[in-house]
């Protein structure tokens, strides 16, 4: 089939100055490919910032995990090769608006907030935050952050949380989830704040963390497109739930999750 993406800068709102005029947006979504409007015929351009065990990292020279396998699975489904790009999570979201990916995916929380900027797909993983701690720490809790420093990664919805919140301590940013888990490590930050997933995953690797407490912000993650792509919000749409009603979701979700079964809408 053919994509009829042509040109590169369609984020539609602006000087749209395709050289072809046509814009054959006929937007009768079954799903397939021909619908999209494609930086690069046959190419999905996602950006990611890919430190974020275990949804999205580089191991051994491979980047993989729970983001990519559904990513590439959609992808899959609608006949096109995925172009991972990796991007700081903080721009992430004006570079899309600004036409530099098709789509991005990086355990990204829908928030209002975000849809002024970007559009998003139905949820597809939820989440909530956590205080994370060094296994020697008296911090016992989201009660026992009055003075303390509070690593958070920038721009993400745990950031956002820990400013408006944690009023008394030191909210400190860090360009990746890692580089604040390692400030914590190394007793740079007295605790890290951070989505609990990703969480579990860096205390795993770890002899000296432990998750102190969770908190429960109720957070659900989307793939984000291009605001107003419609074509491209329904076709994956559309894959994400044929993916979920077949089981494979399941699969993914077991694979990156210790054979665990995602949680109910999730399931086939
Ligand atoms: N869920 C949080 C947010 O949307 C954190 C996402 C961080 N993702 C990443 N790839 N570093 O803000």
């Amino acid at each position: 089939m053919t994509a009829c993406g042509d040109d590169a800068d369609d984020t539609g709102d602006d000087t749209a100055t395709s050289d072809d005029g046509t814009s054959d947006d006929g937007t009768s979504d079954d799903g397939s490919s021909a619908e999209l409007e494609l930086m690069e015929e046959g190419t999905l351009r996602v950006g990611s910032d890919i430190d974020f065990p275990p949804f999205e990292m580089v191991e051994d020279d491979e980047i993989v995990g729970f983001d990519v396998d559904l990513m590439e699975e959609i992808a899959d489904r609608l006949g096109v090769e995925v172009e991972w790009v990796d991007t700081p999570f903080d721009t992430i979201f004006t570079q899309l608006a600004a036409g530099d990916f098709d789509a991005i995916i990086s355990g990204i929380t829908i928030t209002e907030d975000r849809q002024q900027t970007v559009d998003f797909s139905d949820p597809y993983f939820e989440s909530i935050q956590s205080v994370v701690v060094r296994t020697d720490s008296d911090i016992s809790g989201v009660a026992d952050l009055a003075d303390a420093d509070v690593g958070v990664q920038a721009g993400t919805t745990g950031e956002a949380y820990a400013q408006e919140n944690f009023t008394d301590s030191t909210v400190r940013d860090f360009p990746t989830y890692p580089a604040a888990f390692t400030a914590l490590e190394t007793e740079g930050v007295d605790a890290v704040f951070a989505d609990l997933p990703a969480a579990e995953s860096q205390v795993e690797g770890s002899d000296v963390l432990e998750i102190a407490e969770e908190v429960d912000t109720g957070e659900r993650y989307g793939i984000a497109v291009q605001p107003d792509d419609e074509a491209m919000r329904s076709a994956i749409n559309e894959q994400l739930e044929a993916i979920i009603a077949d089981g494979t979701y399941e699969e993914i979700y077991a694979e990156w999750f210790d054979g665990q079964q995602p949680p109910e809408s999730f399931r086939s």
